[in-house]
């Protein structure tokens, strides 16, 4: 499998190439869709795009406190998976809105590779078309609607850190030569100073405005006015309904004479300044979902909260680290590998986990000490495979031990016999050619012309992250050592990951204009529904409980299983009762677990067989997700 890598501050972010990769050259053919055709309105204006999709770009104000009405705007990039029922038909059920996480993650970019996948969840199993008058005004369809939040990939104004690609694919380069924290005792400075060289900068220009008296974007960009445009797409979203039902109330009325009742108006009624939120968010996308319950808790209709964050320790530094459990994610990959045998893990070692581990552990010395070396091949140049590359690696699996506990099994095994082939192949593969466009040449550095939408990713991410966790700018090198210590103790396997990334805010100096500082917690007008696994490396079960407590009614459904979100491991259990949700609003019992119905290596339970055609459909398309979503780029 070809993994992409790119690595910044000490942090590593993950891309299958084939999916993430986007094309440099701004060069496209006449039919491709481009989001610069659609003119940005006020009202939702949706246009086809990417074969079966439909795209529309929202303006919403950067700050929603001016009261004049002037002021920036940001377009909002919003992709939507139509539903498979006419918005005027009964079953029609509503737009559940979804954030992939992040912060920093493309919300257009999971509609479109997984969007068809959480309509399969979500949906009634029945096939609209067919008609089953018993059925008909239960059933629900929904349209699936992915927005790219402030600042990240196709809503604009975007921004760059650097004055072209070429500039920021060499600090790339550097950064991941250099290696990640904890790789050497020069890693902390070099960090350190990196951190600071890029952040003064970057938040310095993003905190200055174009012209006197204008916003600056960078004020704009953190979590709390995400959560108001959120509220302003289902306003939206409601005002589009109503124009939809109107249209087809005509239509009707055309063919089948006048409607005394006017049934398809009444249905798709604008409720003004009180439409509610369907929604489903991972990981960050939790956060996004705590935030928007605790600022509009009537507002509630559906939400999913799924691999919940601790919105205290996220906002504020509040609170135990949340790696408690990435340790014993690796020592369920020690046990399945032990249980396996060499056939299947390629790392096996005969001593039972124990042996596993160990080995596993003389491997991480062994590279800390000496990096390898590896001669050039047909396809690449010469590399040297690192520490860091291995904990790149070890990251992968335990986010995603579906795919990555394979990954590690194959590399660990072949770097413990010396040969760093394959993932120097991997490293390459990750890389991609960096010159300027002729526009960007033309224009000149920094120009808009040398942005590329969707390659900032991970700084849209540090760029939300710092403004939503304004501790982490002014942590002191005493106080962040201390607080690193604490991560590697909490867990020996990401720690210096997770001390990297809070590392990635050091030098940033911004502050957002629209703060919330909690407590996160309100009576919703509809009960939350939070789900999380048994054992996730950056967002314990711990953390889903406290959130859970914070909204009453609200219940926490386990999905039992190790990674990092429901998207983890496939769960027919989870994903049929999260379908429930959606389609009667009634929530599991609370303490209900459910079972994965794949383990990493170990594979597929033999209730396999046992599934009725409708679990078939909903396994097929959650293993579809799984492997279409890219490797874990983003940390939360
Ligand atoms: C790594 O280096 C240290 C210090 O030189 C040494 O004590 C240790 O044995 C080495 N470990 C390996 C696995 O080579
Ligand atoms: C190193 O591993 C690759 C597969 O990843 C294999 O093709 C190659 O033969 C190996 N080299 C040696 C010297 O064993
Ligand atoms: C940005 O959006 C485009 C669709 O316009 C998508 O193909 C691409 O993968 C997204 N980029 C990222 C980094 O998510
Ligand atoms: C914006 O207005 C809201 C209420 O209208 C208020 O709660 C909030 O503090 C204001 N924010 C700023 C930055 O003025
Ligand atoms: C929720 O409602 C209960 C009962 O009315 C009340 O005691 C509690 O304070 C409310 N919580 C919040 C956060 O508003």
């Amino acid at each position: 499998m070809a993994v992409a890598l790119i690595t910044l501050a000490g942090l590593a972010w993950w891309t299958l190439p084939f999916y993430g990769a986007t094309s440099e050259s701004s060069v496209r053919s006449k039919e491709e869709f481009g989001w610069d055709q659609i003119t940005s309105s006020q009202s939702l204006t949706y246009h086809d795009c990417f074969h079966g999709f439909q795209c529309a770009r929202l303006e919403v104000p950067m700050d929603y406190n001016r009261s004049d009405g002037q002021g920036r705007r940001f377009a909002i990039a919003i992709t939507r998976l139509p539903a498979k029922v006419p918005v005027t038909d009964s079953r029609y059920g509503g737009a559940i809105l979804v954030n992939p996480g992040g912060p920093g993650g493309s919300g257009v970019a999971q509609v479109l590779r997984g969007g068809r996948s959480l309509q399969t969840t979500v949906d009634a199993e029945a096939d609209p078309n067919v008609e089953d008058p018993e059925r008909i005004s239960q059933d629900k369809y929904f349209d699936i609607i992915g927005f790219d939040p402030r600042g990240v990939n196709n809503t604009t104004p975007g921004f760059s850190c650097f004055p072209n690609l070429f500039s920021q694919r060499n600090w790339e380069l550097q950064v991941a030569a250099e290696g990640m924290l904890g790789s050497s005792d020069d890693a902390f400075w070099r960090t350190w100073d990196r951190a600071i060289a890029l952040n003064t900068g970057c938040s310095a220009s993003l905190t200055m405005p174009s012209k006197d008296g204008e916003e600056a974007l960078g004020e704009h960009l953190n979590t709390p006015p995400v959560a108001r445009d959120m509220l302003e797409i289902a306003e939206r979203h409601g005002e589009w309904r109503e124009k939809q039902g109107l249209a087809g109330q005509r239509q009707h009325d055309r063919v089948h004479g006048y409607d005394p009742r006017q049934t398809l108006v009444a249905r798709t009624r604008w409720n003004q300044g009180q439409e509610k939120l369907l929604y489903w968010g991972r990981s960050y996308g939790t956060i996004l979902g705590s935030t928007f319950a605790t600022m509009f808790p009537d507002r509630i209709h559906r939400a999913v909260l799924d691999a919940v964050v601790d919105a205290d320790k996220y906002y504020l530094g509040h609170g135990p680290n949340p790696v408690e459990d990435a340790d014993a994610i690796f020592d369920q990959f020690t046990h399945y590998c032990s249980a396996v045998g060499a056939d299947n893990c390629p790392f096996y070692v005969p001593g039972g986990p124990t042996a596993i581990r160990e080995a596993y552990l003389a491997l991480e010395d062994t590279l800390h000490n000496r990096s390898l070396p590896v001669r050039s091949s047909a396809t690449r140049g010469p590399e040297v495979v690192t520490w860091s590359d291995l904990k790149i690696i070890l990251r992968i699996a335990v986010y995603q031990p579906m795919q990555g506990f394979s990954l590690l099994a194959k590399f660990a095994s072949e770097l413990a016999k010396g040969n760093g082939s394959a993932l120097a192949d991997l490293k390459h593969g990750g890389r991609s050619p960096s010159c300027p466009s002729s526009q960007c040449l033309q224009a000149g550095p920094w120009s808009a012309e040398c942005q590329v939408p969707g390659h900032n990713e991970a700084y849209s991410s540090t760029a939300i992250l710092c403004a939503d966790a304004e501790y982490l700018q002014s942590t002191g090198e005493e106080e962040f050592r201390h607080n690193w210590e604490t991560l590697r103790e909490d867990s020996s396997m990401i720690g210096d990951y997770w001390a990297g990334l809070l590392m990635s805010c050091v030098g940033w100096n911004l502050k957002p204009k629209w703060k919330l500082t909690g407590p996160f917690t309100a009576n919703t007008s509809h009960p939350l529904l939070f789900v999380s696994n048994t054992l996730d490396p950056v967002t314990p079960l711990r953390s889903a409980r406290k959130m859970s407590r914070s909204f009453p009614g609200s219940v926490l459904l386990q999905q039992d299983s190790e990674g990092h979100s429901t998207l983890a491991a496939p769960s027919v259990c989870v994903h049929k009762l999260i379908r429930k949700y959606f389609q009667t609003g009634e929530l599991p019992p609370p303490g209900t677990v459910c079972k994965a119905d794949i383990k990493p290596l170990l594979g597929a339970s033999p209730t396999a067989q046992e599934r009725s055609a409708g679990d078939q459909r909903l396994y097929d398309a959650l293993m579809e997700e799984a492997q279409r979503m890219p490797i874990a780029r983003l940390p939360l």
